[in-house]
C-alpha cells in the first residue's frame, strides 16, 4: 500500500517535497556518495524546484554530489518552452551549484528514437549495472493517469527489455522520450507529486479502483524494493485523505 500524504496548498506541497528531497539526497550521499535523481516534468514540480533553488533548502544539498536524469522528455530542443528540461534548468538547476557534467540531459533535439538509445547508453555507463536503480524518482500524474510519457494504451506500457524508449503520443500529437516500467520501478524511491482538483477523480482510481494498467499507468508504478509515497494537495486528495 502507498504512503499518501496530503498538504493543504501546493505551496506546503512544493515544501514538502524539497523537504524529501533534501533528506533523501543527504541519506543517498551517506550510503552511496551520490545522489541520482530523474526529474518529473510537467507544470505541477516547478513549486517544489523553485523550492529546492532557495538558499533555506539548496544550502543543505551537496550539490557536486548529486546528478540529474529526467523519467521523461518532449522531443524538442532543450530551449523549447515544451522541454522538461528548460523547465528544470529555469526553476532550479542554473540556481544551485550542480556541477555541469552532473545534469544528464535527454538529448531530444535528436530523433526519438536514437535520444532513447543515447539516454540508455549514458545510465548504463553511468550506473554500469543492467538495471540502473535511481535514488529518486519524481514523477506526476496527468489527469488520464499516465506518468512520465507512458500513456493509456501505448506502446511503450508493454517494453520490458528496454530502459528508455521513445513514442508518439497520438492523444497530444507529441512525440516523446520515457522511462521504462522496469526502470522506474527498480528505484529506491519513488515519489509522486500530483495537485489540483483536476487530477481528483483520476487518484482515487488509480489509487483504490480496480488494476487497469492499460487503463491508468500510474497504477503499474510499484517499486519492487523500494518505497513509493504520494505527495499530493487538498485538491487533488480523496476526501477520506483530506
Ligand atoms: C510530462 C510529464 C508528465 C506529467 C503529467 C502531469 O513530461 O508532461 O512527465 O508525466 O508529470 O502530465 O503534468 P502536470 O504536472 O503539468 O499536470
Amino acid at each position: 500500500m502507498p504512503l499518501i500524504r496530503v498538504y493543504p496548498t501546493p505551496e506546503a506541497l512544493a515544501r514538502a517535497a524539497a523537504e524529501h528531497f533534501v533528506g533523501l539526497a543527504a541519506e543517498s550521499i551517506r550510503a552511496r556518495g551520490r545522489f541520482a535523481a530523474a526529474l518529473a516534468g510537467g507544470s505541477t514540480p516547478a513549486g517544489t524546484y523553485r523550492r529546492l533553488a532557495a538558499p533555506e533548502f539548496a544550502r543543505r544539498v551537496d550539490w557536486k554530489r548529486v546528478h540529474i536524469f529526467w523519467g521523461d522528455e518532449r522531443a524538442v530542443p532543450p530551449d523549447h518552452p515544451e522541454s522538461n528540461y528548460r523547465m528544470a534548468s529555469e526553476t532550479l538547476l542554473r540556481h544551485v551549484p550542480i556541477p555541469q557534467e552532473n545534469i544528464h540531459r535527454i538529448p531530444a533535439e535528436r530523433p526519438p528514437a536514437e535520444a532513447a538509445l543515447a539516454c540508455e547508453a549514458e545510465l548504463l555507463a553511468f550506473f554500469g549495472v543492467p538495471l540502473p536503480r535511481f535514488d529518486l524518482i519524481l514523477l506526476g500524474m496527468g489527469e488520464d493517469g499516465h506518468t512520465a510519457s507512458l500513456f493509456p494504451h501505448s506502446p511503450a506500457l508493454g517494453a520490458r527489455e528496454r530502459l528508455v524508449v521513445a513514442q508518439y503520443i497520438p492523444q497530444l500529437d507529441s512525440r516523446r522520450i520515457t522511462f521504462t516500467l522496469p526502470l522506474i520501478n527498480a528505484a529506491r524511491n519513488i515519489v509522486f507529486l500530483v495537485q489540483g482538483e483536476r487530477k481528483a477523480r483520476r487518484i482515487r482510481r488509480v489509487l483504490f479502483g480496480p488494476f487497469q494498467a492499460e487503463e491508468m499507468p500510474a497504477q503499474s508504478v510499484r517499486p519492487s524494493e523500494g518505497t513509493l509515497l504520494w505527495l499530493l494537495d487538498e485538491a487533488a486528495a480523496p476526501a477520506e485523505h483530506r
